[in-house]
Formats: C-alpha cells, structure tokens, sequence
C-alpha cells in the first residue's frame, strides 16, 4: 500500500513510517516541520535502509493535499496536530483551526482522490477524569481543555464521515502515554522548550539539561500518592498503527480503539525504574498538583488486541533504557 502519513516528520510520525517502511509499505510524508525537523526523516530512511517521499506543507491547504496525493495514495493516517494542553487554553482558535480544520480538508481531498482508508490519532485524554479503571471504548467522555475538545471533535466528524460514506473505513486509536524511543537511539522525542511530559523531563534531567523533576502532587489517593498513567513504548504503537491500516482495508465504518499496555505505573515508579535502567539518578521535589491532572488512569486495551491482534509487549524497563539511548547519543535532540 502507498501510505500518506501527514505529521509523519513528528514524534509518533516518525516511528510509525520506520514501521510502515519496514512492513513493506510505501510512505508519503506531508508536514509543515512546524513541530519536527527532517533529520528525522532521513534518520527513518537510513535504519530502514529504503526511502520515502516527503511533501512539506500543510494539510489545511488545498494545494500541499494536491501534491500529498499525487503520487496515488491508498490510505491515509493522520498524525498531524498540535498537542499541548496548557497551549491550547491560551489559544484555543489556533488548535482548533490548526486541527478541525485540518482534518476537515484532508477528509476532503480524500474523497476527492477516492481514498477511504484512514487511521486517526485520538487520545486518552478524551476520557477526562474516569468513573473506573481500567478505561475501556464505553467510558463517558469528558474533555476539558481545547486540545480534548478539538480530538473529540475531530472523532465525532470523522465518525459522521463515516456514517454517510459506506465505503469509508476509519480506525480511531485513543493513546494512552506514548514514551520510548526506537532501540537503535537514532530516533526519538525532541520536545521544543520544556518538556510538558514526565519521561521526556526525566530524561533531560539525566543528561543535565535540568537540574531536578517536580513530582506533581503525592497526595493523591494512589499507593505511593502519586499520579499513575499507562506509559506505552512508541514502538508498540507504532505497530499498533501497521496493523490498523491492514484492519481499516478490510472494514467499513468507524471503529475506535484504546491503545495501552493495560499497566499502571506511578510517577515514582517510572523515576525508580528509570535510574534501574540507566544508572543515572533522577534529584526530584515533591511539589503542588498540576492544574487538571488526574490521579490514575490506565487503558483496557482487550478491543484493540481482539480486533487488530496486537498487544504491547515492551517493559517499562525497555522504555526507560531506549529513551536513555535517544537522550544520551542526542543530548539536543535533532539540533545540531
Ligand atoms: P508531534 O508534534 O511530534 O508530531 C505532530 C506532527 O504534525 C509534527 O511533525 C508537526 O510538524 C506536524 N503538524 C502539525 N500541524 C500540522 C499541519 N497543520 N500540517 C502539517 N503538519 C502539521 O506529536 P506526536 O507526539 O508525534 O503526536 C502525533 C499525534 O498523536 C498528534 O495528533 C497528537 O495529538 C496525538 N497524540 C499524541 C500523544 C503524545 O503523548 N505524544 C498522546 C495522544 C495523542
Ligand atoms: C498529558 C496531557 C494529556 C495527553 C497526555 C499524553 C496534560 C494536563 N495532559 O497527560 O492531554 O494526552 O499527556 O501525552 O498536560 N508529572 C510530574 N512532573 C512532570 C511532568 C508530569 O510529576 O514534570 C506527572 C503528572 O502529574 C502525571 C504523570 O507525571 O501524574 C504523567 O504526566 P504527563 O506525562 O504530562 O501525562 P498526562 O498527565 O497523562
């Protein structure tokens, strides 16, 4: 299949084309680098050892679809996003138009090609703060905050999409914590500025680009207090993303997914296993609770292993060690 993968120059993007190369698949890339460089790009080529096609643009602009699709394209996933909550408080419009819109002209242009297979990132972040875990498809969602609201607008337009085209297949994966890297250290997390996420904090205070961690809160009615997520290694996922389009090819409809491990781990735990893994100590002080966090979620991901066939089958221990390889070969990230 030619695949067009639009965000695939992004964190989750770039793993998932190294899948897709690997399995066979031809890749078309189309990002506006407006979170991503192309070093990742060629770094993708070279540890699969074959090329891909990139398209820098824009997927809210006609003409940058124009030329994605050009090169026959038969399905599509849709990474490309803008993703920082506490952002998208302050500029809501801005994601709302960088994402809705977005994903409104992409479903567009995939009509107007005739392409009907797509995989679409969602995000756990739907569910807002659980009645149960483990969360499973039939959770009330609960967004609150722009980034939740454009994600699940976003589900519902393309489930509307859906509904009125038979011949349209859309898978909707809701991520749980994406972390890791690949194991080769060549590819990996790059965030710009401060890291709004645990692992990506924790692995630059271990190569020294911040002094300590601040654990958000251990007063929170868990085991040791604090905050307990489903950490999910990138790889896993990106797998789980190979194994969607193959799923979107022979289905119709909407179809919407948890993707996690099924696992718990507290914010200490993952500080503890990160210094097992690595060696390196993690100075950290206990401070407030982040605004809107909640205390544990975890995903049953039972849906997503029955219909796909997949689980993930990498340890916390496996996403620790290979974001330390990404952190310590590449202490700035992409930048030179
Ligand atoms: P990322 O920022 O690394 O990748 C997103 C990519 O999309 C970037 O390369 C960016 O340049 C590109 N992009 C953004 N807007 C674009 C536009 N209008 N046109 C073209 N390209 C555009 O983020 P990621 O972590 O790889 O996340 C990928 C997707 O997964 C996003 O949709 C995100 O919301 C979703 N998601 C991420 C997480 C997470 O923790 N990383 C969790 C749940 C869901
Ligand atoms: C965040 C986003 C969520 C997104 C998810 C996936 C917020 C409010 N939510 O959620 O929308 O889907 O990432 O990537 O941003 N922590 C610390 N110190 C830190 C950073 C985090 O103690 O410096 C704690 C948090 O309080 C939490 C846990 O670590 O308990 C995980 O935090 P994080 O990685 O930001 O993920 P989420 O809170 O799940």
């Amino acid at each position: 299949m030619h695949v067009l993968v639009t965000g695939g120059a992004g964190y989750i993007g770039s793993h998932t084309c190294l899948a897709l190369l690997e399995a066979g698949h031809a890749v078309t890339v189309l990002d506006n680098l407006c979170n991503s460089s192309t070093v990742a790009l060629q770094r993708v080529q070279e540890i699969a050892s074959k090329s891909l096609r990139f398209v820098q643009g824009d997927v809210r602009k006609p003409h940058d679809l124009a030329l994605a699709f050009e090169a026959g394209i038969d399905a599509v996933i849709h990474f490309a996003a803008l993703k920082a909550v506490s952002e998208s408080c302050e500029e809501p419009l801005r994601y709302f138009d960088n994402n809705i819109a977005g994903t409104i002209c992409l479903m567009q242009a995939m009509q107007g090609h005739g392409v009907h297979q797509l995989v679409f990132s969602s995000s756990a972040t739907v569910y807002g703060q659980p009645d149960v875990v483990p969360v499973d498809e039939t959770a009330p969602l609960r967004v609150s905050n722009p980034y939740g609201r454009s994600k699940l607008v976003m589900e519902d337009l393309i489930g509307d999409w859906c509904n009125a085209k038979p011949d349209v297949g859309a898978v909707l994966l809701r991520y749980f914590n994406p972390v890791g890297a690949h194991p080769s250290g060549r590819i990996g997390e790059d965030p710009r500025g401060t890291p709004n996420n645990l692992m990506p904090y924790v692995a630059q205070v271990a190569i020294g680009r911040r002094e300590r961690l601040q654990v958000f809160g251990n007063d929170y009615p868990t085991p040791d207090g604090t905050g307990i997520r489903d950490y999910l290694h990138v790889v896993d996922l990106a797998e789980a993303h190979v194994k969607a389009l193959d799923f979107a090819s022979d289905a119709s409809g909407c179809h919407i997914l948890n993707l996690g491990t099924g696992r718990g781990t507290s914010v200490l735990e993952l500080v503890h296993a990160f210094e097992q893994a690595t060696g390196q100590p993690i100075p950290l002080d206990i401070v407030a609770r982040r605004a809107g966090d909640v205390a544990e979620y975890w995903a049953d991901p039972a849906k997503a292993n029955a219909c796909l066939g997949w689980h993930a089958t990498r340890t916390i221990h496996d996403m620790c060690a290979d974001t330390w390889r990404w952190q310590s070969l590449n202490p700035q990230g992409y930048a030179p």
